[in-house]
């Protein structure tokens, strides 16, 4: 696996590539757990040459949020990517996305799909994502990019992101990869006290109830929604953000609940945010 740190380099090596070689790629903000690595296994059956990123992008944190602590383990990374035949990391520094000598000016500005939910609440995250995905790629140029379901909303703005500004990659939606429990893989379950693990599930949990629901002929979202907030109630140490039933591309609350609409939640526990999803179906 060749490792990469600069845009020239990466431009260099991949003018190895031949022009119709499928090239997928897997943006990531490292410290790797089997959901990145599913998008790579994947990346890596469907294509030629198969690139990861890792940059944990400033652009996309809040004042108050993680972005110092972030956990990063590039020696860990690295082995995992190489495992699993990545052919080249691109791992920038911050300075060479974001040179202080010249300071960007542009920036990609997302719409009504990342304001809501999670742009409600994070203002500013979905830009920092659009202009940093918009970089890479750039970049990366790949055929095709692969991206986990885990970050619903984040697929949403980046499809329409991919749509609006005609980048010629197409995207592949990678489901959910879960621990045995339920509880969706994230770097930031790491934060978790041995507690607080324990209770974690019950975020996927309390989606799936609503699930069931729906499935026993329930699509009044208020109903599927308040089945969710009892469920999480049972602990007290769970706060919630916000539960939504959306339309999965819009992001748009409805009424009533059909396929293909999203239930999404996230949750507090102590310190630590966690977000999940489902898409019904
Ligand atoms: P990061 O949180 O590192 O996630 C990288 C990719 O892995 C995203 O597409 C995310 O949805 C996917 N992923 C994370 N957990 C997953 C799980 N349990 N199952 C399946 N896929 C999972 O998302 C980002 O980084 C950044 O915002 C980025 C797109 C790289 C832009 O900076």
């Amino acid at each position: 696996m060749l490792i990469v740190k600069t845009i020239q380099e990466f431009m260099n090596a991949k003018s190895d590539l031949g022009r119709k070689d499928t090239l997928g790629f897997v943006p990531t903000m490292g410290y790797l757990h089997d959901g990145h690595i599913e998008l790579v296994k994947r990346a890596r059956k469907e294509n030629k040459f198969v690139v990861a990123s890792i940059f944990v992008n400033p652009t996309q944190f809040g004042e108050n949020e993680d972005l110092s602590s972030y956990p990063r383990d590039f020696s860990r990374d690295k082995k995992l990517l190489e495992q699993h035949e990545c052919d080249i990391l691109f791992y920038p520094s911050a300075k060479e996305m974001y040179p202080s000598v010249q300071p960007m000016e542009t920036f990609v500005v997302p719409g009504k799909t990342a304001e809501r939910l999670e742009g409600q609440l994070r203002p500013g995250h979905f830009r920092g994502v659009t202009t940093i995905v918009s970089k890479l790629l750039n970049i990366v140029g790949p055929t095709t990019t692969y991206l986990g379901q885990k970050d619903g909303q984040q697929v949403a703005v980046i499809k329409k992101l991919v749509s609006d500004l005609n980048f010629s990659t197409k995207i592949v939606v990678v489901p959910t990869v879960r621990e045995p429990d339920g509880l969706a893989l994230s770097s930031r379950n790491t934060y978790l006290t041995s507690v607080q693990r324990k209770k974690a599930p019950y975020l996927y949990s309390s989606l799936l109830e609503a699930f069931s629901l729906y499935k026993k002929g329930e699509t009044n979202t208020n109903i599927l929604k308040e089945s969710i907030i009892k469920h999480l109630k049972n602990d007290e140490e769970i706060r919630v953000d916000y539960i939504s039933v959306a339309d999965s591309n819009s992001l748009e609350e409805l009424d009533i609940a059909s396929k293909g609409s999203m239930i999404s939640a996230a949750i507090w526990l102590g310190n630590t945010r966690l977000i999940d999803n489902i898409i019904l179906d």
